[in-house]
């Protein structure tokens, strides 16, 4: 088999670790008996600055007969990062019904992370994160610029379609792992959108008697994950809660750079589109640093995604093997670079 595969490095640290994870995926394939065709696209805030645009007009036609979509980072100081998202990323999740973002986290090999030390090292979470709706809304405005009556109306939108969609995958998820499931709300505070989530979530708990399901107010629940991560298993959240969620989860197993993700279209009606947690970390960019391993396990979530499950596993296995022998990058306490993680982890395969 060969998997059409259209490749968007991005920006920053995207580039580099994009390249360490298409080398990775390359030789699963070629292991496990199948490749892949790669399409390059320069959609960027560097091809924004020269052309206007973060990718051409009939962008969305380029990817749409693809096998799925790898994504680096989109973002980069010089572009405002509300330009670049909805340019590119929030036009794809859209029009390619990827409504799913799932986050998976677990405690790597060798990783320092605050839990260190505590009973968690089995631990594991995944959020659910909306992505095609909710918070992230172009409705409202800007009025009376500059002046002391200055307001921003930003509005909320949750639809029955958008809301159950996601919950229903959640409890779906809940059920072939711990048969747990937490949903993230804040229905005392926000007094439309949030007690309408709460109450399609208790409609469709009532079709799951198999899983144990519980509503926390998403404060709470932040505070939880880091005293008490061990008590949750599966999230599921609106896009700003899922989003705020997943950076918390990812920081409490050692940091962003080890965090995958899947923007997923679980109809199969369209490309899903695979790109980590983290961002095009400016502040790391060009210094041949960044951690490899979260692009790394999202390419993971791709083969899973692709069929290719006995793959996804070998690369998940490799970067365990290569974390667990002390191969680090800095963010992990380590001094090697992205192209020796990317090679060791190419290396372990089997
Ligand atoms: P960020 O995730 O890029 O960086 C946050 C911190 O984590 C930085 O200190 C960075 O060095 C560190 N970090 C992130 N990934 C790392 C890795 N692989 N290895 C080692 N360290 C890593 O988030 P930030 O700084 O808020 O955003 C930077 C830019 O990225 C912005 O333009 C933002 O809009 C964009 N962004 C894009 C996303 C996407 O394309 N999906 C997601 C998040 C942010
Ligand atoms: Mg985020």
């Amino acid at each position: 088999t060969t998997y059409r595969i259209a490749s968007i490095p991005g920006d920053g640290i995207g580039v580099d670790v994009v390249a360490q994870a298409r080398e990775v995926l390359d030789r699963a394939g070629s292991l496990h008996g199948f490749d892949f065709a790669w399409t390059d696209f320069d959609w960027s805030c560097e091809r924004f600055l020269k052309t206007g645009a973060m990718m051409p007009a009939d962008g969305l036609d380029q990817l749409r007969d693809h096998d799925a979509v790898f994504l680096g980072a989109i973002g980069f100081p010089g572009v405002p990062d509300h330009v670049s998202l909805w340019g590119l990323l929030i036009p794809i999740r859209r029009a390619f019904r990827q409504y799913v973002n799932l986050r998976p986290v677990r405690l790597l090999p060798g990783v320092v992370s605050p839990l260190a030390g505590r009973s968690a090292d089995e631990l594991e979470i995944v959020i659910v994160r909306e992505n095609s709706e909710g918070e992230y809304s172009q409705i409202g405005g800007r009025h009376n610029s500059g002046q002391p009556d200055e307001f921003a109306v930003q509005q909320a939108v949750f639809t029955r379609v958008g809301v159950s969609r996601v919950i229903r995958y959640a409890f779906e998820l809940a059920r072939t792992r711990g048969g747990q499931l937490c949903s993230a709300t804040k229905s005392n505070g926000i007094i439309h959108s949030m007690p309408f989530w709460d109450e399609v979530f208790a409609s469709i708990a009532a079709e799951y008697p198999d899983v144990r399901s519980e509503q926390s107010h998403v404060d709470a629940l932040a505070a939880r994950m880091v005293l008490r991560p061990d008590t949750l298993d599966v999230i599921v959240g609106s896009n700003l809660f899922g989003d705020i969620l997943s950076d918390i989860s990812a920081a409490i197993v050692g940091g962003l750079g080890t965090a995958p993700a899947a923007n997923l279209n679980p109809e199969r009606d369209f490309p899903s589109m695979f790109e980590p947690v983290h961002g095009s970390a400016p502040d790391i960019a060009g210094k041949g640093i960044a951690n490899p391993v979260a692009q790394i396990l999202t390419g993971a979530m791709m083969l899973d995604h692709l069929g290719e499950t006995a793959a996804a596993e070998a690369v998940s296995a490799a970067v365990d093997a290569v974390l667990a022998s002390g191969v680090r990058t800095p963010d992990l306490g380590g001094n090697a670079t992205t192209t020796s993680v990317g090679n060791a982890i190419s290396e372990a395969l089997k």
